[in-house]
């Protein structure tokens, strides 16, 4: 924080999710298969006379004199506020991640930030220790809160995964449950191709469903049913079978016409390097694939696509 007319509180984390299997089809009510991280956002907050959210270089005040509709960012702050019944906050957030990647940027800010308002709110307050202590419920949702805004019909599975790291199965009705894997995956991240937007990819498939409801409806099926057997296998830690439904998953994503030939020729290289499978991560239409191979191997695979010319991310 810059002015520091207040003390600081110590900041707030939440991490990105890569998306194993179930993008798209999780809209709809299927299940996916997550591995969510621990570094994603950063935020601080501290109390303030006029609400404020500093991202990066760009200040959003909620002032009486400024229309939300300008902003979809001061849309989302403020409809966070709204869910914790916050008072008037200074938040100052950083991201680790890029953003519109796939990597559930937006929602891992939504949670380090819900969380930084929710230790402020203490501050001054008649009960302090009950308006610092939000159940994780709360958390989640001020965080959707502030997805609706971005992403319209967000399934969940994003601010789900920004809430608690590790193997996560997530669908609409129950939520997110961790996984007792026996073994975390080696999983390794590249940015295949430019940022894309959430909501016009989600609203792209839904166009697709109301045109073509059948063969729409069978892809989903088919990648809630990939997704199903990637979480038996999980619970084995049989890896190798996880990574081969992902590569399903894939062309089944492609059919649904949410790749990108940078996309696919960035899972084929990391399969050419020897990795169990490869796929899109998040909505598509740009960003990252997320690879699945051996420990052993992780360093063929990330060489392979840095010598065509992929950037590639540290999971963790
Ligand atoms: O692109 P991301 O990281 O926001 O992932 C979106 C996942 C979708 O299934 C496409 C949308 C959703 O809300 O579940």
């Amino acid at each position: 924080m810059t002015d520091n007319t207040n003390p600081i509180e110590p900041c707030q984390r939440a991490g990105g999710k890569v998306i194993l299997l179930g993008e798209h089809a999780v809209v709809y009510g299927h299940s996916a298969l997550v591995l969510g991280g621990r570094n994603g956002a950063r935020a601080w907050a501290r109390l303030a006379p006029e609400s404020c959210l500093r991202l990066g270089e760009k200040h959003h005040c909620i002032s009486s004199s400024l229309p939300s509709e300008l902003s979809p960012a001061l849309s989302a702050f403020r409809a966070l506020l709204h869910v914790l019944n916050a008072p008037s906050v200074r938040v100052e957030a950083q991201l680790d991640i890029p953003a519109g990647m796939g990597l559930g940027a937006s929602a891992a800010l939504a949670v380090a930030i819900a969380r930084a308002v929710v230790v402020c709110r203490g501050e001054g307050a008649k009960e302090p220790e009950r308006a610092k202590n939000a159940s994780s419920g709360e958390i989640l949702a001020a965080a959707n809160a502030w997805e609706n805004v971005f992403h319209g019909n967000a399934s969940g599975v994003d601010t789900a995964a920004a809430l608690q790291a590790g193997c996560l199965w997530f669908n609409r009705e129950e939520g997110a449950t961790r996984l007792a894997v026996p073994q975390m995956p080696h999983a390794v991240v590249a940015v295949a191709d430019r940022a894309a937007s959430t909501r016009v990819m989600v609203e792209n498939v839904a166009r697709q469903r109301t045109r073509h409801p059948l063969q729409v409806g069978a892809l989903f099926d088919r990648i809630g049913q990939l997704a199903q057997s990637a979480k038996l296998w999980s619970l084995q830690g049989n890896w190798q079978q996880v990574g081969a439904l992902m590569s399903q998953n894939h062309l089944s994503l492609k059919s649904l016409g949410v790749s990108t030939d940078k996309l696919d020729a960035a899972c084929r290289v990391a399969m050419g390097a020897g990795a169990y499978g490869a796929k899109l991560t998040g909505a598509g239409g740009g960003g990252c694939v997320v690879a699945l191979c051996e420990a052993s191997r992780g360093p063929e695979v990330v060489e392979a696509w840095r010598h065509s010319g992929y950037q590639v991310l540290q999971f963790a």
